[in-house]
């Protein structure tokens, strides 16, 4: 019994052959084996020699062909907030939508090759910084706003490293830092320490979303109570409710600052995500700008109030959002917020040839970045670090900057003799 099924295998593949095993069946097994033994072997040398020379970089995403029909190819109706009985005394539509700029903030094109985006950085010119200029009450200041999660790690050395970027790169006579925390950061002594030394330019604050919420669509909205783990939702709420409510910039805390951001404050901005323009996920509001009672943002709380609620870990009530009121805007005849080039704010975000360096990486033996430009002092890489106005470092609050390595060098060292010694009277 034990053999009659074995032997019938034979039988039945080679039937037109009759009783005599085929040749075709008998030596089918030998063959097969022995071409394996060589095509293995051959896939896996070509499979490490992919690995060798190249990098490879796959993504792949599902969208649900129901969620985009529903969710992202209607342009929703804008609410109206342009209309002038609408727009708050606080915002002058023909100036800041329609008057004239200094400076253009998009190249046109998607500034791919070579490092032409951090050239064309280098295209926007600061206004020169009046020295003994009068006076500025906090309040009325540029207001720069960053938000820190309690629950997630407490506020340490590397997150301080965030304000230190801030406060040696910007214009502290007319600026004020306003960090938002969702639970009191008082007793914390570093900040006490800003707090201190910048006592008209640095401020804490804790997040009441359903106050900050009162007066747009979102006001008693249900959605107000989403939170998720990865901060992203309540993140992406907090950042238009505290522009809303005060105007001004808002920058993520994993971010180091690199070039004082005035010369882009003329127009509202979101960013980039990457240099590839996905297409549902092309803008980040990592580091944005309106003014206060903006009716772009009005627009967005309309947005938000009737689309469905945020999925949890999504981008929802950012990229996606940002995208459904571009598009609605210009549906409308309005012209929209600009884009901010990737680079502006997030180097690293392109191909392994034009991004920066990784922060948390040792320096390259050889001492280049890349198409042979150096990582030293006052060499091409420092100079492209000027040219930009802030570095993403996409959270990864667990790695530490390595010693004597770019960042440390480049960046760091200067923020601390930038500040060292200085207070808000002597600047
Ligand atoms: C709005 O801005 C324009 C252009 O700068 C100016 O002429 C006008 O007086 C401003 N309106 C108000 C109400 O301030």
């Amino acid at each position: 019994m034990s053999r009659s099924g074995y032997e019938r295998l034979p039988m039945s593949w080679g039937s037109s052959a009759g009783t005599s095993p085929s040749s075709w069946c008998s030596m089918r097994p030998r063959t097969f084996f022995g071409l394996l033994k060589i095509i293995v072997p051959l896939v896996i040398a070509a499979i490490c020699l992919v690995f060798i020379f190249f990098e490879p970089h796959l993504e792949l995403v599902f969208y649900s062909r129901e969620w985009i029909r529903s969710e992202i190819e209607p342009i929703l109706p804008l609410m109206g907030c342009f209309n002038p009985d609408r727009v708050s005394s606080t915002y002058n539509v023909s100036k800041y939508v329609y008057g004239p700029k200094t400076n253009e903030l998009q190249a046109g094109v998607p500034m791919r090759m070579g490092l032409d985006c951090y050239d064309f950085a280098a295209t926007i010119k600061a206004p020169s910084r009046q020295s003994g200029a009068p006076h500025v009450p906090s309040e009325e200041r540029v207001q720069y706003h960053t938000y820190w999660r309690v629950d997630l790690a407490p506020f340490g050395e590397r997150q301080e490293w965030m304000l230190k970027s801030f406060f040696a790169t910007q214009n502290v006579d007319n600026s004020r830092l306003i960090l938002w925390s969702n639970g009191d950061l008082g007793g914390n002594e570093i900040l006490q320490k800003y707090r201190r030394r910048f006592p008209n330019s640095f401020d804490l604050r804790v997040v009441d979303i359903p106050s900050l919420a009162r007066g747009t669509p979102m006001e008693g909205s249900k959605y107000l109570q989403s939170n998720d783990k990865k901060a992203w939702i309540d993140g992406d709420l907090i950042r238009l409710l505290v522009i809303w409510t005060y105007g001004g910039v808002w920058i993520d805390m994993d971010s180091l600052l690199t070039r004082d951001l005035a010369p882009l404050l003329e127009h509202e901005f979101v960013t980039q995500w990457d240099c590839y323009d996905k297409l549902y996920q092309a803008l980040n509001g990592a580091l944005m700008h309106f003014r206060q009672r903006s009716p772009y943002l009005c627009e967005a709380f309309h947005i938000m109030a009737t689309s469905k609620a945020p999925r949890a870990d999504s981008t929802d009530w950012g990229s996606i959002l940002y995208m459904k009121l571009w598009r609605s805007l210009i549906a409308a005849h309005i012209p929209p917020f600009k884009i901010l080039p990737f680079c502006f704010s997030d180097g690293r975000a392109c191909r392994l040839d034009n991004r920066l360096p990784d922060p948390f990486q040792p320096d390259k033996s050889s001492g280049k970045w890349t198409m042979g430009i150096g990582m030293e002092e006052n060499g091409g890489l420092d100079q492209t670090l000027g040219k930009v106005f802030s570095l993403h470092l996409h959270n990864q609050w667990e790695k530490e900057f390595p010693k004597g390595g770019w960042v440390e060098r480049l960046l760091l060292k200067k923020y601390d003799s930038k500040l060292r010694g200085r207070s808000e009277d002597e600047l």
